[in-house]
């Protein structure tokens, strides 16, 4: 018996691809982003059967808002419409025992509509008390935006006198962000061929192992997932030490 493969305790995903999923199918991009829930349902489902701790899911950048009103308002309304499922399927979700998390810029008064917002307070609260995998899902999420967001606080804490500058410590920082208190990543995975983090998890991921893959993110499978642990167990991770 060889040794047990470790799994990573948290795993970024990228979800691209969506656009040219529809495309290839001659569909419109929005029959893209509904194949892409579907597959997100799946890779949960299948991630906690692994063992997972968490999974943070990159649904819609800071960027994306420069995308065609239609294309914006066709995803808000996916948002909407699995937020509802969800909390149709409360029961089955109870068991399964995902916390659910939204990160990004999510006050009130942002370009987020405030009915979205609603639903999602609601289904964080609802999953607060479930442990068995933190399902972080990153909406109006950039991370230049949440490590200046983060600065902005430890800076006017300084102003009032709370904290010195020169003691800031990375810990200070790190836990100003949205995922404060959860492992950094290990693994990261973009699927869709593009090779970038497209402003996800930038901080975080100072020392994530990236796995990039050309499958578009509606076709992922837990095969795919599968594949990325596997090359993860293979790789060495020296953070910066000799092995
Ligand atoms: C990812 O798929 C979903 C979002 C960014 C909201 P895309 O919509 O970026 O799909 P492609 O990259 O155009 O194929
Ligand atoms: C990254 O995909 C954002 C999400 C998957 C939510 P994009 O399609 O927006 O990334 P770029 O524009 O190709 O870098
Ligand atoms: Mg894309």
């Amino acid at each position: 018996m060889g040794e047990a493969k470790p799994v990573p305790r948290h795993i970024g995903i990228i979800m691209d691809g969506n656009g040219r999923w529809a495309k290839r199918r001659g569909l419109p991009r929005t029959f893209g982003h509904r194949a892409g829930v579907e597959a997100f349902e799946r890779i949960c489902d299948y991630a906690v059967t692994l063992g997972v701790e968490c999974l943070t899911f990159y649904a819609f950048s800071t960027e994306n808002w420069r995308r065609p009103p239609e294309e914006v308002q066709a995803i808000m309304e996916l948002f909407r419409r699995q937020l509802d499922e969800m909390e149709r399927r409360k029961e089955e979700n109870e068991r399964k025992g995902f916390r659910i998390q939204y990160i990004g810029a999510l006050d009130e008064g942002g370009p987020v509509p405030q009915d979205v917002l609603r639903k999602i307070r609601q289904m964080e609260a609802e999953t607060s008390a479930k442990t068995r995998m933190v399902v972080n899902i990153a909406v109006n999420y950039g991370g230049q935006q949440e490590i200046l967001a983060a600065a902005r606080r430890l800076a006017r804490r300084c102003l009032d006198g709370e904290l010195e500058p020169e003691a800031l410590t990375e810990e200070d920082l790190a836990g100003g962000l949205y995922t404060a208190g959860l492992p950094a990543p290990d693994l990261i995975i973009r699927p869709s061929g593009e090779l970038r983090l497209s402003n996800f998890l930038l901080w975080q991921s100072a020392y994530a192992e990236l796995w990039f893959s050309d499958i578009l993110w509606p076709d992922f499978q837990p095969a795919d997932l599968d594949a990325a642990i596997a090359d993860y167990g293979r790789r060495q991770r020296r953070f910066g030490d000799i092995l």
